[in-house]
C-alpha cells in the first residue's frame, strides 16, 4: 500500500512535482557512504573542460563524461571497479515516491551524486542518456539551497526557477522527462555534515 505524501506536492510544470522536505537524513548518510567509497571528482566534458560540480555514482550503472562523450558505464573509470551498490533505502525511497507521483514500477539502476561547492553550477541540459524515457528521474537535494532552472523541450523555450532546499525531492517524468534543466547557482548556507556544499542525487533507470 502506498503512503500518502507527508507534504502536499507542488506541480512545477506538467510532469514535474516538487515534494518539499520529503527526503530524510538517512538518505544523505547513504549518499555520503557512497562518496567515501567512490570519491567525487570533476569529470571532463566532451569539449575538454572540467565540469563545475564534482560527481560520483552508485548502482549498476554510473553516468560518466570524458573526451568520448556522455554515457553510462558499469565501472568507475578512476578505480576500474564497479560503482558502489545502490543503497537499499535510496532505491526503496525513489520507487515509493515515484509511484506516489504517478510512475509505478520505477526500479532505478543508476544514481548520479553531484557535489556543488559555492560558486559552482550545472548548465542547462536534458537527461537523455537513458534507454527508456517512460521512466522518471527522482532528484534529492541536501545541504545548501540552490536555484534550479526549469526550461522546456527546446533549448530556447522560456524557463522558470525554483529554489531547492535541504530534503526537497523533485520527480520528473512523462511530459517533463526531457525538459531542459540546470542549476544557476548555490546559495550561501551551512549544513552540519556538508558545510557550504550542496549534494544532489538523481536516481534513474538507465539500462
Ligand atoms: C542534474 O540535473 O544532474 C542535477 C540537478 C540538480 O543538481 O538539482
Ligand atoms: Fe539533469
Amino acid at each position: 500500500m502506498l503512503l500518502p505524501f507527508a507534504v502536499a506536492p507542488i506541480a512545477l510544470i506538467p510532469g514535474m512535482l516538487l515534494l518539499p522536505g520529503a527526503a530524510a537524513d538517512d538518505l544523505l548518510d547513504a549518499a555520503l557512504g557512497v562518496a567515501a567509497l567512490a570519491p567525487p571528482r570533476r569529470m571532463m566534458t566532451p569539449m575538454g573542460k572540467p565540469m563545475s560540480a564534482a560527481v560520483t555514482n552508485c548502482g549498476e550503472l554510473g553516468w560518466v563524461s570524458d573526451a568520448a562523450g556522455y554515457r553510462y558505464a558499469a565501472l568507475d573509470p578512476e578505480s576500474g571497479l564497479p560503482w558502489p551498490a545502490l543503497p537499499e533505502n535510496l532505491a526503496d525511497f525513489a520507487a515509493r515516491i515515484a509511484a506516489e507521483a504517478g510512475f509505478p514500477g520505477f526500479a532505478p539502476d543508476a544514481c548520479l551524486v553531484n557535489f556543488y561547492e559555492p560558486g559552482t553550477k550545472m548548465g542547462q541540459h536534458q537527461d537523455r542518456d537513458e534507454r527508456d524515457f517512460s521512466q522518471p528521474i527522482v532528484s534529492l537535494s541536501f545541504g545548501t539551497s540552490a536555484v534550479f532552472r526549469i526550461g522546456g523541450l527546446k533549448r530556447r523555450d522560456p524557463s522558470t526557477t525554483v529554489t531547492l532546499h535541504h530534503g526537497d525531492v523533485v520527480v520528473f517524468g512523462g511530459p517533463a522527462r526531457r525538459v531542459h534543466h540546470g542549476i544557476d547557482r548555490i546559495l550561501p548556507g551551512h549544513h552540519e555534515q556538508l558545510g557550504a556544499k550542496r549534494l544532489n542525487l538523481t536516481l534513474r533507470k538507465a539500462g
